[in-house]
Order: C-alpha cells, then structure tokens, then sequence
C-alpha cells in the first residue's frame, strides 16, 4: 500500500487542497499529435519487420512522404532504387513526374500523403510478389484508415488491383472513382514509370487524372 505523509496530510486536510491522483496539468495532446503517433508507431514496426524476405536485400525501409493531415493519399507499387538510397517515396524519375504534375496544379507534394503497397524495394524493381502484397499490406491499410482519405490514387496496376481487387488493368480503370477494399474511393492511374516509358501517348491522361484528383478533393480549384 502507498505510504502516506501524515504533514503532507495534515496539510491537505486543512487547506482542502487533496492533490488528485488524475489530477494532470499538461496540456492534452491534440487530434493532430494522436495521428503523428500513431504513424510513427507503425513506420516503427516497419523498421524491424521481417515478415517477409525483403528487408533482407533492401537497404532501408521507405514508409511514406508528405503529410497524413491531408484529403488525399497516393499509393504506388514499391519503392525502387532512388527510394531505397533515400528512404523516401517516389524520389527518383517518376517521383519527379509526379511532384511535376501536382506543381503544375499548385499543389506541394508535402500537401498529399504517398506510399506504397510495399515498404521495402523488391531486388531489381521486379514486381511484388503475393506472399510480400499480403505480408505489408497491414501497414498500408492501418496507415490508410489513420488518415480517413477523401481519396486515394492508385498508381499503376499493383496499387489498383490491390486496392480494387480486380484482375482489370490500368487502362480499364484508370481516369474513374471506384469503391476500394478499404471502404474509400479509389482514382486509379497510370504509374508515373510507366508514363515516362510512353510519355507521348500517357502523359496528357496521367496529367488529366491527377488534376481531376486535385480538384475532386477540393486540392485544386482551376
Ligand atoms: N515506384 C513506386 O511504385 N514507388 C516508389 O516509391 C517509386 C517508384
């Protein structure tokens, strides 16, 4: 049992000044810090996670870039090279494209929240394999329902078949809202890699997509 002071007591007694156990003068943390915790907690997990081989061969774990204080999240494929040396998402060719695309329209790449379906690079950029999809896609979906997305644009096939679960491809649900397994709308597009390998014929729907993203989460008013 707690010992008590009987001066400390005797004093409380008299002045009615009973220190409540509850009693806690710092300020509450806010909504905001709740959410930064919570992430943190996750991208912490990420660090250590072994649960499946990846983490081997990468150098590092990439979580996410931007802000989750946003109505809009971006989830791309896995992290590549650039990714990898940086422990950022989309940073390298196709990150710029992005970023390029969302300044075009006046929006800061730090006023979106981007990820991907896996946290660490698969050896020579080939595509995420089942066994890795279902392995990270816990972090993604606890990330996802953190941030309650007005939206979520999916880019390139793994993002949206993940996200829709459909065998459809990119060029089939691309450039249209869909419902998501994880109960928010999906805007799926192309992946910016992708778009960098046929620029002239993708570039002008990759753009158009993104601006109707922007706009449809009130990110962009023009
Ligand atoms: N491609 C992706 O899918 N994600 C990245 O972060 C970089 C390239």
């Amino acid at each position: 049992m707690a010992s008590c002071d009987p001066f400390l007591a005797l004093f409380c007694y008299l002045t009615g000044e009973w220190p409540h156990p509850l009693k806690n003068t710092s300020p509450l943390p806010s909504a905001s810090d709740e959410l930064l915790l919570s992430l943190e907690k996750i991208r912490q997990r990420v660090l250590t996670c072994t649960a499946c081989s990846l983490y081997q061969t990468a150098k590092q774990s990439v979580f996410s870039d931007g802000s989750p204080h946003t109505p809009l999240v971006f989830v791309g494929e896995a992290p590549g090279e650039e990714e990898d040396n940086q422990g950022l998402p989309f940073v390298g060719r196709a990150g710029k494209l992005l970023t390029a695309t969302l300044e075009k329209f006046g929006v800061s790449r730090n006023k979106v929240y981007i990820c991907n379906i896996l946290k660490h690079r698969p050896p020579n950029n080939r595509p995420p394999t089942l066994e890795e999809t279902l392995a990270c896609t816990p972090f993604l979906r606890e990330q996802i329902s953190l941030i309650q997305p007005k939206l979520i644009v999916a880019l390139g096939n793994s993002a949206a078949k993940y996200l829709l679960s459909t065998e459809d491809g990119i060029t089939k649900t691309r450039g249209k809202e869909h419902t998501s397994i994880l109960g928010f709308p999906v805007f799926p597009t192309f992946h910016p890699a992708a778009v960098l390998r046929n620029y002239t014929a993708y570039y002008p729907l990759f753009e158009t997509d993104i601006h109707e993203a922007l706009q449809r989460v009130g990110l962009c008013q023009r």
